[in-house]
């Protein structure tokens, strides 16, 4: 049987690592991202120590829309089809407000705008797979969240919980909006669905937002309690690998289970919202 082609983003460290390396000791040719690039370049050295020699590695810095739009043109140039998408990178950051160099709240931009138009533009190379899967990668976080939609970007409203939150919220609600429209479309070999992983505390996620004393405090109580990262990882192959979710789309997982989501944190109003607003920021890409 031939290799299945997985694509995972955010492969450079912790849950990405692990997935990967776990991928690695099975029958998949991995396509492994990360914005640094010596630790990709580590995680390709160690995929190759483990004997699996059909991996590549793409770097590229997904707070830029440019960068992203770039990196998907690169694995369309690698690969004629693509099996699966893992949207795993994500970031976390501080106190203050940051903008890209585009003009977009940065935590938005990486763990929002980047999976939305990744998703897009290999949308195309998904189809051309006889069965190809979608996983992105949410938090629990989603329960902090308070959608505020005249607001999408924070600019009045920021708080780093807030803004981290809320991109896990709408990942969630865009993913959805993509499986509804590929069933719309009648497209039956490819389905989208979004994870969680636990907590898993001091991965890389925390290296700006743990210098802030409250969320020091809060990990420093919760360090007893954290998720290993294998543990962490799990969900994500599970829905990477298992028979059991095939054809299962537009759904959310934690700990290998389907989780319901509370309707209050979900809006169809503002779920077409969020789709819109991505188009148009992502439009000059598409
Ligand atoms: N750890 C948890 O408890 C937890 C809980 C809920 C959800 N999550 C989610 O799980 C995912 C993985 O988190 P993790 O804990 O493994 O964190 P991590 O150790 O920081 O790994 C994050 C990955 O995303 C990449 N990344 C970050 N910013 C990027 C950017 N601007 N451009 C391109 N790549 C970027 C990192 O690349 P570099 O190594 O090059 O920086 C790294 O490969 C994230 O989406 C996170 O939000 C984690």
């Amino acid at each position: 049987m031939s290799k299945k082609i997985v694509l995972i983003t955010g492969a450079s460290n912790e849950i990405g690592k692990e997935t990967a390396l776990e991928l690695a000791k099975g029958n998949y040719q991995l396509i492994i991202h990360g914005r640094n690039p010596e630790r990709t370049k580590a995680v390709y050295d160690e995929i190759i120590a483990l004997g699996n020699h059909d991996v590549s590695m793409i770097t590229a810095d997904f707070s830029l829309l440019s960068e992203v739009a770039k990196f998907a043109d690169k694995v369309k140039a690698q690969v004629g089809h693509l099996d699966v998408l893992y949207n795993n990178a994500g970031g976390q950051f501080g106190e203050e407000r940051e903008l890209t160099s585009e003009g977009h709240e940065k935590t938005f931009a990486i763990n929002m705008l980047a999976p939305f138009l990744l998703t897009k533009l290999l949308l195309p190379l998904l189809e051309k797979s006889a069965s190809a899967r979608i996983v992105t990668q949410s938090s629990e976080s989603y329960q902090s969240a308070d959608p505020i939609l005249d607001d999408i970007e924070l600019e009045n409203h920021y708080s780093f919980g807030a803004a981290y939150g809320l991109s896990k919220l709408y990942v969630w609600w865009i993913m959805r909006e993509f499986a509804e429209h590929l069933k719309e479309n009648n497209v039956q070999n490819v389905t989208v669905n979004t994870v969680e992983p636990g907590t898993a505390l001091s991965t890389g996620l925390q290296r700006i937002s743990g210098e802030i004393p409250e969320m020091q405090k809060l990990m420093d109580e919760y360090q007893q309690y954290s998720w290993s990262i294998p543990d962490a990882a799990a969900t994500g192959l599970y829905m990477i690998t298992s028979s059991d979710v095939e054809g299962v789309s537009g759904k959310f997982y934690g700990d290998k289970k389907e989780k319901e989501i509370d309707s209050k944190w979900y809006s169809e109003n503002g779920q077409e919202q969020i789709w819109n607003y991505c188009n148009q920021a992502t439009e000059k890409y598409l």
